[in-house]
């Protein structure tokens, strides 16, 4: 028999405060499930509305990259520091402790490696890990314009079917290889086909114009870092795309090539999470190298 409720406090429904119904912050994101939300509150600071995603899943094309070569030394110092890790399920596996409880957003498509042709990518992750894994989210790339665009694009709406299943955000990555433009007319296109076709987030590269591609898009943009810049130039590059209405950035090799990667995490956390202007940001690095 359940205890029957014998308080003497008299019940107290607040009548006249009504329930509030709370707008989603995230750009685009009202509509979603429960689950949905859930997962990129996880990846997406509620306060900020911005993620640090660091993105170390490189190797399921690349093998090795440099600063990549053992993950366990390198990440694992500066995963406390990321809203959330962009990597694969095998190293996630292999690597990641599950105490660490960290928002992941896995990366779910592969195939080609470097010495072929990189837009014949299929889906290469089953949803049924994802979630045996816990995963905010998973990712795969379009190559827009690439050899294999359609395929490609039919590998994020399968995945994006599948994630609406059971509440799985799906994060569009626009490719950008050698034959591919990056110039905003590009981009604008590429960022807003992903979201069209489904995509709750969408990963880029800030290029000039990119006022353009973030209202074009509706749901949040983060920008990958590209190539290993001078830490300035990258937390410059962050700042303007945070600036120019991006919700975060997913950068990988300007953070663990950096000549102090702990101290570069921490400074693109401030521009990104609380507006702190490059130069400044800049001289937080270089006090946090120096110590
Ligand atoms: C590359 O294909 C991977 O998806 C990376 O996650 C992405 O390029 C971001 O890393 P980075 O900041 O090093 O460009």
């Amino acid at each position: 028999m359940p205890e029957s409720d014998t308080s003497k406090i008299e019940k107290n429904f607040y009548l006249d405060v009504p329930q509030k119904s709370e707008v989603f912050f995230l750009k685009g994101s009202n509509s979603y499930d429960w689950g949905m939300k859930n997962r990129l509150a996880r990846i997406f600071d509620a306060a900020s509305g911005k993620t640090v995603m660091l993105a170390f899943d490189h190797g399921y094309f690349q093998g090795p990259t440099t600063g990549l070569e053992r993950p366990d030394i390198t990440i694992l110092p500066l995963a406390p520091y990321a809203d959330a890790l962009m990597l694969t399920r095998g190293v996630l596996r292999s690597v990641i402790p599950p105490s660490l409880n960290k928002a992941t957003v896995l990366r779910a498509s592969g195939g080609p490696s470097i010495l072929k042709e990189l837009s014949n990518e299929y889906i290469a992750m089953d949803m049924d890990d994802a979630l045996r894994v816990n995963a905010c989210a998973v990712a795969t790339q379009v190559f827009i314009g690439g050899e294999y665009e359609t395929q490609s694009v039919m590998n994020l709406t399968k995945l994006i079917d599948q994630g609406l299943k059971v509440g799985m955000p799906v994060l569009g990555v626009t490719a950008v290889g050698k034959e591919l433009t990056r110039d905003a007319n590009y981009i604008r296109l590429a960022t807003r086909m992903c979201a069209e076709l489904g995509a709750a987030f969408v990963k880029t590269y800030y290029v000039p114009g990119f006022e353009t591609v973030t209202a074009a898009c509706p749901v949040p943009i983060v920008i990958a870092g590209g190539k290993k810049l001078p830490e300035l130039e990258a937390l410059e590059m962050a700042y303007r795309a945070i600036d120019q209405g991006a919700s975060g950035v997913d950068m990988g090799r300007n953070i663990f090539q950096s000549e102090a990667p702990v101290a570069m995490i921490k400074a693109v956390r401030k521009v990104v999470h609380e507006n702190m202007k490059p130069t400044q940001a800049y001289e937080m690095f270089l006090d946090l190298k120096n110590r």
